[in-house]
């Protein structure tokens, strides 16, 4: 034999330099990213031990010594001086071994009707219920800030842009109402997906369930779950909890993305409708003038991020027989990664909207400009002078055009000019050309007008209380 197993193989080491073992150590271990369930790993155990005491499967004392040997490894792991080791695999065979060094003979015993399986899928289920409810609390803080947004600026007039064209004037607050109901769809999708994912999988073993007389109830209620999962193979093989969340926190990220798309173009010289403040921007190094919107920025480019463990996940999981296979392991990278960037980007959101300072003058100027009020004028001779809405449409058309040639805006016309595109048009037109005007007309329900945003921040107030 020339070839070691412990050295490079010619035909397939290439650039490693290990042999066999090592790679199939760097392959297969996950401790390097699980150790993050370590505390979700060890309140596991510690329910499943009480349990197997309670059910005479395991003496008292050996469930009291496992125990207390589960907490005095939680609390080596969070001192920092916990011996991870990657010939161990991953976090629950480290808690075991380290658990057989502190308290001998009875850590063998945990492990009785239970498998690997069940557990990562209890551990995980009990770590992404946590990052739902933390997104729920983070989604409702972010909320919050823009219902005080609203309230404040309910009436302030701005653009409202279709194609990023100057549409209709529509109000600060209006604007800010829109993305409190884009997060509160965010928020219940978490709670719902939350709602779904409270089931435990303790208990059904590598897959079949278990022929010791488990109370799969009690562990279920230990860990905080309504229920024991119904059917073994789904406990240890169903994955959507992660995907549910993942989805969840793909679609809450497009909707930060595009939040901080407009602020992005806002607080840019051609806009100035914003102001972040100097905590949320950076200077250039070579350029003196510049604020850069960085946090917004960077919170539009992570969202691919989360976009891309969605992806990932769905992708690992749609070719999975039944029940458990080891492609799950993959699961976890991705979900940490994407909380991660989530978490961050809605507490960097957070912080951005509530330290904005919005220039007033400039949204009401360029409300005002871009002929934002011609369906204001087209509505008018339908209401007052009942022409059909196609041949209203058309007369604003021309007097837009007109507007245009002489290089002004709508009321800047004289009646003689309005005249002339239409004889029904009189000196009462001018009221409903004004962007405040135009804003408070549209008194449909969900409309911009401020009443009605007032309406809706009055009523997100109290929800969010
Ligand atoms: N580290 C594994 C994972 O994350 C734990 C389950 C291993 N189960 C097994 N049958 N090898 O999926």
């Amino acid at each position: 034999m020339t070839d070691d197993t412990n050295s490079s193989n010619a035909m397939w080491g290439g650039r490693f330099a290990a042999g066999p073992d090592a790679i199939m150590e760097a392959i297969n271990a996950s401790i390097s990213f699980d150790k993050r369930l370590y505390a979700q790993d060890i309140r596991g155990s510690r329910a499943h031990a009480a349990m197997l005491a309670a059910t005479g499967i395991l003496t008292n004392s050996d469930a009291e010594a496992i125990g207390e040997g589960l907490l005095t490894v939680l609390s080596e792991i969070e001192a920092g001086d916990f011996p991870f080791s990657t010939a161990l695999e991953d976090i629950h065979m480290n808690v075991e071994a380290r658990l057989k060094v502190l308290i001998g003979e009875p850590a063998g015993r945990l492990h009785t009707a239970r498998s690997r399986n069940d557990q990562v899928a209890t551990d995980f289920r009990l770590w992404v219920r946590d990052q739902a409810d933390a997104a729920i609390t983070s989604l409702s803080a972010l909320m919050k800030v823009l219902v005080a947004q609203a309230e404040q600026g309910a009436d302030w007039v701005m653009p409202g842009f279709t194609h990023l064209q100057t549409a209709q004037p529509v109000t600060w607050g209006h604007h800010m109402m829109a993305y409190v109901e884009m997060f509160a769809r965010d928020r219940s999708r978490f709670e719902d997906a939350r709602k779904r994912m409270n089931e435990c999988p303790l208990g059904s073993a590598a897959l079949a369930g278990t022929g010791f007389p488990i109370d799969r109830h009690m562990t279920a209620q230990a860990l905080g779950f309504d229920r024991p999962m119904a059917n073994s193979l789904d406990g240890v093989s169903d994955r959507d909890f992660a995907l549910e969340f993942l989805s969840s926190a793909a679609i809450c990220s497009v909707h930060l993305s595009r939040l901080a798309e407009e602020l992005v173009i806002w607080s840019s010289a051609q806009f100035r409708f914003v102001a972040m403040s100097d905590k949320w921007s950076t200077g250039s190094s070579i350029m003196p003038q510049k604020r850069n919107p960085d946090a917004a920025e960077l919170i539009r480019a992570k969202i691919g991020r989360v976009l891309g463990a969605a992806v990932a996940l769905f992708t690992v999981m749609k070719g999975l027989p039944l029940a458990y296979s080891k492609d799950m392991q993959e699961d976890k990278e991705q979900v940490f990664d994407a909380a991660d960037t989530l978490m961050l980007a809605l507490a960097a959101m957070t912080g951005m909207m509530s330290d904005l300072t919005v220039n007033t003058a400039k949204l009401e100027a360029a409300a005002s400009s871009g002929f934002s009020t011609a369906t204001d004028l087209a509505d008018w001779l339908v209401r007052e002078a009942g022409l059909p809405f196609r041949d209203a449409h058309h007369v604003t058309g021309s007097l837009v055009a007109l507007a245009e040639k002489k290089g002004c805006d709508l009321p800047d016309l004289s009646l003689e000019e309005l005249k002339s595109a239409h004889p029904a048009l009189t000196e009462a037109v001018y009221s409903v050309l004004g962007v405040h005007n135009s804003v408070a007309s549209r008194q449909s329900y969900g409309g911009t007008a401020p009443d009605q945003v007032r309406a809706q921040v009055a009523r997100w107030q109290g929800l969010l209380a």
